[in-house]
């Protein structure tokens, strides 16, 4: 009978062990404590015993009975109180989820169109040199068309022979140069990323801000094909209906060039504040590839010939979600960021 005392100890001892809610240590109680249980069967025996086993078997039983309740006391304790930490019952609380940025939003949306008609991605560099950025571009040392481009420039120089200076790029025009100089057209590329220009901030102006670059390079290419696939990208990025204005203008790197105004979305043409009452807003240039731009990269002119363009991803953010103040973007203020969640 001891035995058996110690044998029920031994696997209630185990049992309890693996009890992890309230409802299974209810049942493991009633195993060993409960009317039928083994324990209190064998007190009913007892009256039935030799005197002194009664009193040893007795004790034995009073021993693991109490042993057995205290610790299905404890563990109840405890697992009451990990049950009430995950009360499924109450409301759960609302996790903040990260969501990118809306330029980088735009951005994205805007190389996705150009990538959909087989322009690659190639990023250039931030960190330029006069060659790239100027002169390659047919932009010459002291010509004025470089107080367009005003600069930021680095207390370096470049550590090719040459010893040209550094400099932040101004525009993402350079990444033509440096895809040009490593790859033979057929071309197609967009290059997009920051660029930087010493401007006084204000609602339209940043000392930095993005740009994405595009252009293309083959036989027997022409500003219509320059057309098409600027019309695609506006349809595909505004709407099916947006319009577009060739406009007439000088860049160095591009001849004929061209400034794109979009039929202003938001009054349709009519007039308002976003487009100055004119009707339209800006919102590229473009061009076809200088000659000489093609020379500097020993691309022959004669055999080849390319569009290119480039815009601004502020700008366009700006005009497409009607944001009026550029400084919006790297404020880096919540209560703006959050208003593009569902965008
Ligand atoms: N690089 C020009 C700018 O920053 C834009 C441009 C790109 C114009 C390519 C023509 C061709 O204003």
């Amino acid at each position: 009978m001891l035995e058996e005392i110690k044998k029920i100890e031994d696997s209630f001892l185990q049992e309890i062990e693996k009890v992890k809610n309230l409802e299974d240590l209810e049942v493991l109680r009633i195993r060993y404590l409960g009317r039928k249980s083994f324990i209190n069967q064998a007190f009913s025996r007892i009256p039935k015993l030799e005197r002194n086993q009664r009193a040893e078997l007795g004790r034995a039983l009073n021993t693991v009975k109490k042993k057995i309740a205290f610790l299905l006391d404890e563990k109840r304790k405890t697992l009451s109180v990990q049950e009430k930490k995950i009360d499924l019952t109450v409301p759960s609380f609302s996790i903040d989820r990260g969501i990118k940025h809306i330029l980088t939003r735009v951005n994205d949306e805007i190389c996705s169109i150009f990538e959909k008609l087989g322009f690659i991605i190639i990023e250039g560099k931030e960190i330029e040199d006069e060659w790239h950025n100027f002169e390659a571009l047919n932009i010459p040392l002291e010509h004025p068309s470089r107080d367009v481009f005003d600069t930021f420039y680095l207390d370096l120089s470049s550590p090719s022979k040459e010893k040209r200076r550094l400099l932040l790029r101004s525009h993402t025009s350079p990444s033509q140069i440096r895809v040009m100089e490593k790859m033979r057209p057929p071309l197609a590329v967009i290059s997009p990323g920051r660029v930087y220009r010493p401007d006084k901030v204000d609602a339209s102006h940043s000392f930095m801000f993005h740009q994405v670059e595009g252009f293309c390079v083959d036989r027997n290419i022409n500003f219509s094909h320059l057309k098409g696939v600027l019309f695609y990208f506006a349809r595909s990025f505004f709407s099916p209906q947006v319009k577009l204005r060739f406009r007439p203008h000088y860049f160095p790197f591009t001849e004929p060039s061209a400034e794109v105004d979009l039929g202003c979305i938001l009054c349709e043409g009519k007039g308002c504040s976003v487009c100055s009452y004119k009707g339209w807003v800006e919102i590229l240039g473009c061009g076809m590839i200088h000659p000489k731009v093609l020379k500097a990269c020993k691309i022959n002119p004669k055999e080849y010939q390319g569009f290119a363009f480039g815009m601004g991803v502020e700008r366009i953010a700006m005009l497409k979600y009607r944001i009026n103040d550029i400084r919006l973007f790297f404020e880096n203020d919540l209560r703006f960021l959050e208003q593009f969640y569902e965008v």
